[in-house]
């Protein structure tokens, strides 16, 4: 099998800079921007510079609207849906603290909740009093709808949270099927989507979610430092608000009363890195000028390669090897110390992540191996880069 880049991708290669310095296999940690958005975060930071923060926002307020609109079409969403926040664990946090828990409420969630997710429904539980109970998979690793339409029906939970696809494996969850076991039992659902967003087509609608979170940073290819949380009309007409708006997300009336604003602003906050958000808009233009299927497909084709090639690589076995798993790739090598592995290969300036099992101690393979190192590549990788990806993982074992 040989990998191959037609001058499509190479064009888009050509457009990222940091693809002439290092080999990037981080993408589900932080993907190298494109140019496009660079400059567009350097051209606010001018314009700041030149003339006042507070007025470069007046003045660019109609690409600020842009902002919303470009994220909103990476999600099938509408702009007035869309809040805009400081990453995808704050927008889960806000999204959280808008429902009402009471003492024996119980939330749905999966093995492959994010650490700092289950912390927060951790904490709720210790604050609260809510429990907390486990949606059993399947063997591919995605949840197993029969399963929990049983508990949905025993358990009558408040809130169903999901992981779109999770941060140690390429496992894709069956989203939009939970969708439909939630929308039956008429239960509030949240989906977290901060790996799978910018890497493939994604529907909210589709998948018939309350809340949906994301960050900037990864597969999307914008700035760190930025998030967003998709509102359903549903909770915005219910009624819902974080526990703690400021005067962006809410109106203070008198000395006594307040009233939150319309729309997904409410659960915005006043101050925003203006410049970081310009890049994530940017970003967001850019993918959806490539296309999301398109991306989807190549990145098909480069994950295929990829895993087949590790799969054949002495010493080494990738460990979610279920079907339809997309381009993260947790590998693991017995015997080994895998963080030494990972500071060879940033030595060497090809990036990857090293995950050891505390970042994802529900994660069976992880728990079984204890650690891996995760291969994350991104359309724009070359056939040199997998070429120096896998001589280097072949001699670190060797
Ligand atoms: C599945 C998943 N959810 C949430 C997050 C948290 O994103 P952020 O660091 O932007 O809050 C991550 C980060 O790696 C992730 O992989």
């Amino acid at each position: 099998m040989t990998f191959t880049m037609s001058d499509d991708w190479r064009r888009l290669r050509a457009d990222t800079p940091g693809a002439a310095h290092v080999v990037h296999f981080n993408n589900a940690g932080a993907a190298l921007m494109p140019g496009p958005v660079v400059v567009a975060m350097q051209k606010h930071l001018q314009l700041e510079a030149e003339i006042g923060g507070y007025e470069a926002a007046r003045e660019r307020s109609d690409e600020i609207a842009e902002i919303y609109a470009n994220l909103a079409a990476v999600i099938g969403a509408s702009a007035g849906n869309i809040a805009l926040t400081a990453n995808a664990t704050d927008a889960y946090a806000r999204a959280l603290s808008s429902i009402a828990f009471k003492r024996g409420d119980v939330v749905v969630a999966a093995w492959s909740e994010y650490a700092s997710n289950q912390i927060q429904l951790l904490s709720l539980e210790k604050r609260i009093g809510i429990r907390i109970v486990r949606a059993p998979a399947l063997a591919s690793g995605q949840t197993d709808l029969d399963a929990l339409d049983v508990i949905l029906k025993r358990e009558q939970p408040r809130l169903v949270v999901a992981v779109h696809v999770n941060t140690s494996s390429g496992i894709v969850d069956d989203v939009a099927g939970i969708g439909g076991v939630c929308r039956r039992h008429d239960v509030l659902y949240m989906v977290d989507g901060c790996q799978s967003f910018g890497q493939m087509p994604i529907d909210v609608e589709e998948i018939a979610c309350d809340f949906f979170s994301a960050t900037s940073r990864k597969f999307l290819r914008g700035p760190r430092g930025a998030g967003l949380l998709y509102v359903s009309d549903r909770i915005l007409s219910d009624g819902l608000e974080p526990m703690f708006l400021d005067l962006r997300g809410a109106e203070l009336e008198d000395e006594q009363r307040y009233h939150p604003v319309q729309g997904a602003k409410r659960f915005e906050d006043w101050e925003f890195p203006y410049a970081v958000l310009f890049g994530f808009g940017a970003a967001a233009a850019y993918a959806n000028q490539i296309g999301l299927d398109r991306v989807e497909a190549r990145l098909a084709e480069v994950n295929q390669y990829l895993r087949a090639s590790l799969q054949r690589l002495p010493g080494w076995r990738v460990l979610d090897e279920g079907v339809g798993a997309c381009p993260i790739i947790p590998i693991h090598a017995a015997a080994q110390d895998g963080a030494a592995i990972h500071r060879r290969l940033c030595a060497q300036r090809i990036n990857t992540t090293y995950i050891p099992k505390i970042w994802a101690p529900m994660d069976p393979r992880l728990i079984e191996a204890g650690w891996a190192i995760r291969i994350s590549p991104h359309y724009y990788n070359s056939p040199a880069d997998m070429d120096a990806l896998l001589g280097a993982l072949g001699e670190a074992v060797s």
